[in-house]
């Protein structure tokens, strides 16, 4: 049967904040070394940064970029990566029993940023593992400080006159996290994340700041972290953090192609506890989310390796290089429909991350870089997903999942752009059978479909690699057809499709 629903622009969700569209950069694996910075690759320019790299993050439209951890943050000391690079330690990284030289550093980081575009927008992580406010308010005055104070005067010294404008800070990282160099309980951490807003605002009134929330919503402490935290930052931070990675478990295709029935009610849960916390304290603020972590990630394997014991102190090892299926980026796309569904509250999100590591984009060291399946999805969605979210109310027929019971086969949302065309992003998430979709567009000027394009594949496992780098892409879709008001369609077993309306 049919799958159904009504758009009309009375009934909005919110409007899209360009930071949804964000992504992450850690010091792990070869996301930056080999990655993104390659001085001795064929197309690295003067500061070293790969340009064919950089195209491609340029192509994937990516906006925020969180750095420098994830884990890594629990045990970096930033002044280890600023200053002629000669001097720069050479350290231990224990997140990822790696070394790490800090020939990237602070610096280097801002210049990508620079070299990305004016859509590239700083998002600095402070290390509340291993230390606390008084590094925090270093960084803060070397990063932003103009100049005329010891650490201002020595980033210029260091040949960065201007400041870096760093505007958003992550308080930390998974510090709910047993695995979290300087893990804390609920209670520690929300102490440490007041304390250090406070005075970093001391500063800066105006920095905005993310407390962390929960590694995933089936971490044990989930929701009561989230709300001892929030009533000690409360007034002091702008948002929560929220991370989340899905694989299929034990083979279960048809759960894990339901992700994101999870993420939404992550993402529903969170805000409640937030909005709770607000009415406890009688207060009028509402906190927005950062879902600053999220992807498809093959993390079983991942532990794996950790616990075989095999991994050295190695620089830049191959870690985490998961390689994507079009199954995984229909997935993944379905996240990215539960972030927009939800734009009113999550106002910044992360792919964790953007190169080599659980990536869009795939490097060779001294060779090519090439897009992963998810690449697709992510870059129509930064592209086209800009305007007002428009309120979706799918009637679909339904699927039986093991981990999430009766399930829509369609999941879609519908973005509004200023110029009043409409965007339409919608999954099938049957594997075997076409889905025919109906969509009634009322109180909206549309005459034509300007584009169908989908992502799905007679093999569902078909993927990029670096020997067949172009092997999966999106295809045009024919026969969708505008009339009288009403779109119809046919949405191809497992896709990801995006469909444009003018
Ligand atoms: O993105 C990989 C890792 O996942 C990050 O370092 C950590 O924050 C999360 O557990």
């Amino acid at each position: 049967h049919t799958a159904r629903f009504t758009l009309n622009p009375a009934f909005t969700i919110g409007e899209v904040n360009p930071r949804l569209f964000g992504s992450f950069v850690e010091h792990l694996g070869r996301c930056v070394y080999t990655g993104i910075f390659e001085p001795d690759h064929p197309t690295a320019d003067e500061a070293g940064l790969r340009q064919d790299v950089l195209d491609l993050v340029k192509e994937l439209g990516v906006t925020a970029i969180r750095y420098p951890g994830g884990n890594f943050v629990s045990g970096y000391k930033w002044e280890d990566s600023v200053g002629p690079v000669e001097d720069r330690p050479r350290r231990l990284d224990l997140a990822w029993r790696s070394t790490e030289t800090n020939r990237f550093g602070l610096s280097e980081y801002i210049a990508f940023l620079k070299k990305i575009g004016p859509q590239a927008e700083p998002m600095m992580a402070l290390n509340l593992g291993t230390r606390g406010v008084a590094e925090a308010l270093e960084l803060q005055e070397y990063a932003n400080h103009p100049a005329g104070t010891a650490l201002s005067d020595l980033r210029a010294a260091h040949g960065d006159k201007d400041p870096f404008g760093i505007n958003l800070w992550c308080l930390g990282n998974e510090m709910d996290g047993p695995w979290q160099t300087g893990h804390k309980t609920a209670e520690e951490y929300g102490r440490a994340a007041a304390e250090t807003a406070r005075a970093m605002r001391q500063i800066d009134p105006g920095v905005e700041l993310v407390a962390c929330g929960s590694s995933s919503q089936s971490m044990p402490t989930f929701a009561a972290w989230e709300a001892t935290v929030l009533e000690e930052t409360y007034d002091l931070v702008d948002y929560i953090s929220l991370h989340a990675y899905y694989q299929p478990e034990d083979g279960d295709l048809d759960s894990f192609l339901a992700s994101a029935v999870d993420m939404e009610s992550f993402i529903e849960n969170v805000v409640a506890t937030a909005d709770h916390i607000g009415a406890k304290l009688k207060s009028k603020k509402k906190i927005n989310l950062s879902f600053d972590e999220w992807n498809v990630w093959y993390m079983s394997e991942w532990h794996e390796i950790e616990n075989s014991g095999t991994r050295d102190w190695a620089e830049a090892p191959r870690l985490l290089e998961d390689n994507y299926s079009v199954t995984d980026a229909v997935v993944f796309g379905s996240l990215l429909i539960a972030l927009l569904r939800h734009a009113d509250r999550v106002t910044v999100a992360c792919l964790a991350q953007l190169v080599n590591v659980i990536a869009p984009i795939m490097t060779e060291p001294g060779g090519k870089a090439w897009r992963q399946t998810t690449f697709f999805p992510f870059a129509q969605a930064a592209r086209h997903g800009r305007g007002q979210v428009l309120d979706v109310r799918v009637d679909s027929p339904t699927y039986e999942t093991k981990k999430y019971g009766e399930t829509d086969l369609l999941h879609a949302t519908a973005v509004r752009a200023e110029d009043g065309t409409v965007t339409v992003f919608a999954v099938n998430r049957g594997r075997t059978d076409a889905l025919p979709l109906e969509v009634a567009l009322t109180g909206l000027d549309l005459t034509r479909v300007v584009e169908h394009s989908a992502l799905a594949d007679a093999d569902p496992d078909a993927r990029n690699t670096l020997d067949d780098p172009e092997r999966v892409a999106p295809h045009p879709v024919d026969g969708t057809a505008l009339q009288d008001g009403t779109l119809s369609t046919v949405l191809e077993p497992l896709s990801w499709n995006v469909i444009r309306l003018a």
